[in-house]
């Protein structure tokens, strides 16, 4: 009796366990499903799809730098990027990076300079401009002057030069 008792507390112990874990499993799914709008997960990822369509762009920056680039359907950014200035010039460098929306991240190692640089931006329609922020890391040991900061506009290859005022232009005062 005494036995039997003891296993119907450990049975209903097991179920309260039970429906507890599975409502925690389903608050998590939908809040995932929510992560930053109330919208449906489809649409979620519509909007983040990137700005610049999904193929092969080449773009250039104020120093001449070159950027082929290259983005897929989920806004995975691969390609290669040959600077204008600074240690290898010229020199096809491979670039990874992704794109959500409106904004984009690559990085480029500079095999045989010894540094890295990481850019951050953002990406305006109409005309077509990715203004950045990057960073630049030595690959030497660090110091305090280990890392370089700094600004790059870029704009599609064939509006090269003359395309390049439009990244100083506010959006309020952009030449139609
Ligand atoms: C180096 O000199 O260590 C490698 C070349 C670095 C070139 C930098 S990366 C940031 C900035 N934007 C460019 O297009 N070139 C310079």
């Amino acid at each position: 009796m005494k036995s039997t008792l003891c296993f119907g507390v450990i049975l209903l112990l097991a179920t309260v366990g039970f429906s507890h874990q599975a409502v925690a499993k389903a608050k998590h799914s939908a809040q995932s499903n929510n992560a930053h709008t109330s919208a449906p997960k489809a649409e979620q990822e519509a909007a983040a799809s990137c700005q610049i369509p999904a193929g092969t762009s080449v773009w250039k920056n104020e120093l001449g730098s070159t950027m082929t680039m290259t983005v897929n359907a989920s806004g995975a950014v691969s390609g290669y990027y040959q600077t204008g200035v600074g240690c290898g010039v010229g020199v096809r460098q491979p670039l990874v990076g992704a794109c959500n929306g409106y904004g984009i991240t690559f990085s480029v190692n500079f095999v045989g300079c010894s540094s890295t640089t990481a850019w951050a931006g953002t990406i305006s329609p109409s005309p077509t401009i990715i203004r950045t922020l990057w960073h630049l890391a030595m690959g030497t040991p660090p110091a305090w002057n280990s890392i370089v900061a700094g600004a790059d506009c870029f704009i599609p290859s064939g509006a090269y030069p003359q395309g390049l005022a439009q990244c100083s232009l506010a959006k309020s005062t952009q030449i139609k």
